[in-house]
């Protein structure tokens, strides 16, 4: 038996495997169920009482300095293996894709940023707002339909405090504090209770603009909107301005765009009219000025509000409203800006 031993003692030392399924063999031959050191354990019943500490000790020297080399066989193959591949260790586990901004969000920057070249700074107001600030200092009459439950959402059925439904509110917010000069752009979102569909959302997005100073006029008004659309939709716009109703401005007045798809000769887009609908604007009611402790006397003001959903609609073309809020990984990805 020790003769065996120190036989196979002298035969792993110079043991080699070219790869790791050769090392398993040699495994295999000394170390598996019918292997060489197994059949010597088995053995080592039979080995007479006065003999067994001795040779037990030499068995298990032989059987740990198998399994180290035929570990160091194995772990050699390995890295033989991983040296020849072209496997690159240092790579990230996968391939780290770079998001987008959302298209309202490049919109609304965008708007921002040209009226910010105008001279007009940031302001935001809460979402979750009171009567006054939404509805009251707006010169909202108390009987107003925009009040009512079907318009506008009440928190916890409290009157007085609800999701504001339009950005004029952020002008009340301003003014409360600031006396003029005021000029400030007021991009947020808003709420309004309608069921959702293709046109319309329960939450969308407005851009407000308030300016106010000594001698502001309706001219003044005009040029600055003009020269947003054509920053906006390229230097060929041309701007309208029809007459229309808000109880916080007077006079008040929508404006058009020529519609850049046809250039103004009429299609499907722009419903055979060369013109389509873009924002609400109009000098602010002293009544507003007055309400929110300016003095109008002194002072003027105008004020303009636009949906970023519409002016994304128009750059565009998305043709349902609920793409914006669905988070569709393969719409956003159209979607690339610099900034
Ligand atoms: N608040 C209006 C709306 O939600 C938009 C608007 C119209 C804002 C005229 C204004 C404005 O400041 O002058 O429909």
């Amino acid at each position: 038996m020790t003769e065996k031993i120190e036989k196979l003692m002298s035969e792993i030392e110079s043991l080699a495997a070219k790869n790791a399924e050769e090392a398993e063999a040699l495994r295999i031959k000394y170390l598996g169920k019918k292997g060489e050191i197994t059949a010597l354990m088995n053995d080592f019943r039979n080995v007479p009482a006065e003999q067994k500490r001795e040779i037990g000790q030499k068995l298990n020297i032989l059987k740990t300095a198998v399994q180290n080399k035929i570990n160091e066989l194995k772990e050699a193959a390995e890295v033989q293996q991983n040296a020849g591949s072209s496997v690159d260790l240092t790579r990230t586990p996968y391939p780290v894709s770079l998001g987008t901004r959302h298209p309202l969000t490049i919109v609304k920057n965008e708007i921002v940023d040209i009226f910010s070249r105008l001279g007009f700074t940031l302001a935001e107001g809460p979402e979750v707002e009171d009567d006054w600030h939404v509805y009251s200092s707006m010169n909202f009459a108390d009987d107003h339909p925009a009040r009512d439950m079907q318009d506008t959402f009440f928190v916890e059925s409290h009157p007085d405090i609800i999701l504001r439904s339009h950005t004029s509110s952020v002008q009340a917010r301003v003014m409360e504090k600031t006396q003029p000069p005021i000029r400030v752009i007021c991009p947020g979102r808003v709420y309004r209770n309608e069921a959702i569909s293709a046109r319309a959302h329960c939450f969308f997005h407005q851009v407000e603009g308030l300016y106010i100073d000594k001698n502001v006029s309706f001219t003044d008004l005009k040029q600055v909107l003009l020269l947003f659309a054509q920053e906006m939709f390229g230097p060929d716009t041309k701007i309208r301005l029809r007459p229309s109703y808000f109880p916080f401005t007077e006079p008040s007045a929508e404006m058009d765009i020529s519609c850049h798809l046809c250039g103004g000769k009429g299609c499907s887009f722009c419903k055979h009219t060369g013109w389509v609908e873009i924002l609400g604007c109009g000098m602010v009611d002293p009544a507003v000025l007055e309400a929110n402790g300016i003095d109008s006397t002194i002072y003027t003001g105008y004020a303009f509000g636009m949906g970023i959903e519409r002016i994304t609609n128009l750059k565009y073309q998305v043709k349902d409203l609920r793409m914006f809020s669905e988070n569709d990984i393969r719409f956003l990805d159209e979607f690339t800006s610099a900034n």
